[in-house]
């Protein structure tokens, strides 16, 4: 098996290799003068190969498609695409929409497709191959559990939706998790509080899949620090953190963002790359 580092996941693909024990190869990427981009990989594919690439961007899944391609020596392509761009478009809400997620993973050509927490896992039934999603909020719980600062942390989902995301992050480990209710108080007043636990005086860490805009824990993170929480933290798997999203976090006082590197940023604190591992060692 040998592991190719798209240009979006570079950091990750050598964490892959290095858990899997086995070779990096090493990739050129260039873009031409007109925007297009050029990639070779550099040395030999071998008869197995693993493309390790999240497309958060439409050139990720240019990349991505060239890379697939160029692997088409290899017996078996495994493409692992950490964050996948476009899975939230998972349905056609107007006439004549596309169904982005659908059109994402329909040129996708490999033996095996790895996500990680993809936001929908009906999106899966778009590709044409065998796929495993797995999930990193086990990760995120143990990192949570070993950080000495936390004290008795709370960790909570911003809606019902992520509701398993954070059982799965803190069940088994003992923490106390929750999720943040809206109650509609009067016409105009609406109040967003934990559904079952207080969180005054108690640390807090506001666990979602994606961060994007901001907004969502932003808007969070005031209502608990009103609500007498002591610090309160920010995780999430897939960090995409676009256009202002982290002034608009600080700005709101949270003291920490954590993530994982399935897009790299510098909040990319608790890496994937044991559980992506541990997944094409079992395929
Ligand atoms: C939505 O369904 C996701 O789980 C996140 O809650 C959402 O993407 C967060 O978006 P934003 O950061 O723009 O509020």
């Amino acid at each position: 098996m040998k592991v190719i580092g798209g240009p979006s996941s570079q950091l990750l693909a050598s964490r892959v290799a290095s858990a899997l024990g086995c070779e990096l190869t090493v990739c050129e990427f260039k873009t031409f003068p007109d925007n297009e981009m050029y990639i070779r990989i550099i040395d030999e594919i071998g008869p197995e190969a693993v493309i390790v690439q999240s497309t958060a961007t439409d050139s990720d899944y240019v990349a991505l498609l060239q890379l697939i391609d160029a692997c088409s020596t290899a017996d078996r392509i495994h493409v692992v695409i950490p964050y996948m761009g476009y899975a939230r478009q998972d349905k056609i809400f107007k006439r004549g929409e596309a169904l982005s997620a659908r059109a994402m993973a329909r040129p996708i050509e490999a033996d095996n497709v790895i996500t990680v927490n993809i936001h929908e896992t009906s999106v899966l039934d778009h590709f044409q191959c065998n796929t495993v999603n797995v999930n990193a909020a086990p990760l995120m719980g143990q990192y949570i559990r070993d950080m000495d600062h936390f004290r008795n942390p709370v960790i909570l989902a911003p809606d019902e939706g992520a509701k398993g995301l954070v059982a799965s992050a803190a069940e088994e480990l003992g923490i106390d998790y929750d999720y943040l209710e809206k109650k509609r108080l009067s016409g105009d007043t609406v109040q967003v509080a934990p559904k079952n636990l207080d969180v005054k005086d108690r640390d807090v860490v506001i666990l979602d899949d994606i961060v994007s805009t901001g907004s969502t824990m932003a808007e969070a993170v005031r209502m608990l620090r009103e609500q007498g929480a002591a610090d309160v933290y920010i995780a999430c798997i897939h960090p995409v953190l676009a256009g202002s999203a982290i002034l608009k976090l600080s700005r709101s006082g949270v003291v920490e963002i954590i993530a994982t590197d399935t897009i790299e940023k510098a909040v990319s604190k608790v890496s994937v790359a044991p559980l992506l591992a541990k997944t094409l060692s079992e395929l």
